[in-house]
């Protein structure tokens, strides 16, 4: 296992042991404290043959530097710092992550000539530094000899010039990033230990951080009338859940804001049955799920003050001799009735009903869901952009400006009454899919007819929550998209 690293904040020293991580201004320069690391001067000798600048995440290294004990010196180019975002020091975390190797002890200087790195910035490295050390690796009992990790996980000490502003700013970051490490390790996590049952265990483990948490059986669906969502479920031995979290740390007369989830912990297609090949991405088709529960823990965590409610449908679209067949009609929850022309266009049927309990029980300022709905969406917008669907340009533009501060950027889409005819039905009320085109809209339309006049935004994260490209902060197949996303949204614009 890759274990997390441990990290404490300093004022201002110089290590004996260990390696040391420095930050170099755009032009090489290295502030006093990283100075003093390095007396003979040996790190700054080395910048013109490595070719380092100081430009940013450029990284240089010493190895037993002459004249002191340390293991490492280490420069990492800060570039240009006074215009340095919190994704900058995101990546710039990530970036000494990724040279840590076999490091036990490390010191990171946080210090460049003419800026100020305050607390909030220290916090937001250290952040980095636990997201792109994580790693799925649960799994695996054989170790290479060359691959044998360190017993103990390395000790990173972040000097800084306020160290308790830093620690508090961390204390509220390290909420969010377990939440995204839990979304990741969801969504990463196999069918087979994980379906419906075992997801909502895991959502009940939130009582621990005072969410209430309800388990809605298939018994008590069934009652509610939720016919769309069991309609998926009746292939599978694994039974269905639905997950109903509350977190209430908002005055007790607001309205929660709310954000429900794809929960398909496995998607085979069902009748309409998928290709083998690259079938078993789809143990990630609750990565909206996984989304909304890691949101959920990290504002319960850091104890955000604002009420905020989450629902996860829970269900694995799987095929015996009971599953639902092409041309099936299913009521769903809210009397609609739905021609289900094909099994595999599945998760806008388990959030018809997700989405309209929501709605119909909590009456929300707004509801947004995630999903990995369709595969239309990657091939519009690839794997850097999620998709945004809104009947709302308030809700629409927070949650894009939300998109930018975290870098889990969003793509807004059209809806229209255009589309929204392509999913009539000659049998029913609507049919679960359209025609060719524009596969992502109609998905999007389809959900729409379940949220009344709710301001509400879907987001079809079907190219970013899983499978996407390594990035400085995710090495991982699974991103944990959508839990810094969201956690930005209600931090800026709903508490207090
Ligand atoms: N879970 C898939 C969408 C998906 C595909 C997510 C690839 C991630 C990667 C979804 O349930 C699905 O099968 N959608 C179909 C809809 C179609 C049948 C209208 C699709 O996109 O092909
Ligand atoms: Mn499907
Ligand atoms: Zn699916």
């Amino acid at each position: 296992m890759t274990l997390r690293p441990l990290i404490a904040f300093a004022k201002f020293a110089a290590p004996k042991k260990g390696s040391i991580f420095v930050l170099a201004a755009d032009d090489g320069g290295l502030g006093e404290p990283a100075k003093a690391c390095d007396p003979s001067g040996t790190l700054a000798r080395a910048f013109p043959v490595a070719e380092f600048s100081g430009k940013f995440a450029g990284v240089v290294e010493v190895l037993a530097p002459q004249g002191t004990s340390l293991d490492r010196l280490v420069a990492v180019g800060a570039g240009k710092v006074a215009g340095l975002d919190d994704f900058d020091w995101l990546k710039l975390g990530g970036t000494i992550a990724a040279s840590l190797r076999k490091a036990a002890e490390v010191a990171v200087i946080l210090d460049v000539p003419g800026a100020k790195i305050g607390g909030r910035q220290a916090a937001n490295l250290a952040a980095g530094i636990i997201l792109r050390s994580y790693s799925f690796d649960k799994y695996k009992t054989r170790k290479d000899k060359d691959d044998a990790e360190p017993k103990k996980p390395v000790k990173v000490t972040i000097h800084t010039a306020d160290p308790a502003t830093a620690k508090k700013a961390f204390a509220d970051e390290v909420a969010v990033i377990d939440g995204v490490l839990l979304a990741r390790d969801l969504v990463n996590e196999p069918a087979n230990t994980l379906g419906p049952i075992e997801f909502a265990a895991r959502a009940k483990e939130l009582e621990a951080l005072g969410v209430e948490v309800e388990i809605l059986t298939e018994k008590e669906m069934k009652k509610l009338g939720m016919g769309s969502l069991l309609g998926v479920a009746q292939g599978s031995p694994r039974g269905a859940r639905m997950a109903v979290m509350q977190w209430k740390g908002g005055k007790a007369k607001d309205a929660p804001v709310a954000f429900v989830g794809k929960g398909v912990t496995f998607d085979t297609g069902g009748n309409s049955m998928k290709p083998a090949s690259g079938m078993e991405d789809m143990k990630g088709d609750m990565g909206g799920a996984a989304a909304v529960i890691g949101l959920i823990q990290a504002l319960a965590a850091r104890k955000a003050k604002a009420n905020v409610v989450g629902i996860v449908g829970l269900v694995e679209n799987a095929v015996d001799g009971h599953a639902q067949r092409p041309g099936d009609i299913v009521t769903s929850m809210s009397g609609q009735t739905i021609e289900v022309l094909n099994t595999d266009a599945e998760g806008r049927l388990v959030l018809a009903d997700a989405l309209w309990y929501c709605n119909d029980r909590f009456q929300p300022k707004f509801m947004v869901n995630l999903a990995t709905l369709t595969g239309a969406i990657m091939v519009a917008l690839g794997q850097h952009y999620a998709g945004l669907f809104s009947n709302n340009d308030e809700l629409s533009d927070r949650l894009t400006a939300a998109g930018q501060a975290t870098q889990e950027r969003l793509w807004r889409m059209p809806l229209g009454s255009e589309y929204d005819k392509l999913i009539d039905s000659k049998n029913a009320d609507m049919k679960n899919i359209g025609g060719r085109y524009g596969g992502a809209i109609i998905a999007a339309q389809f959900l729409q007819r379940f949220v009344k006049e709710t301001p509400w935004a879907h987001l079809d994260i079907a190219g970013t929550a899983m499978g996407s490209p390594p990035s400085e902060i995710n090495q991982s197949w699974g991103s944990g998209f959508g839990v810094r996303l969201l956690d930005r949204l209600v931090r800026d614009n709903y508490e207090g």
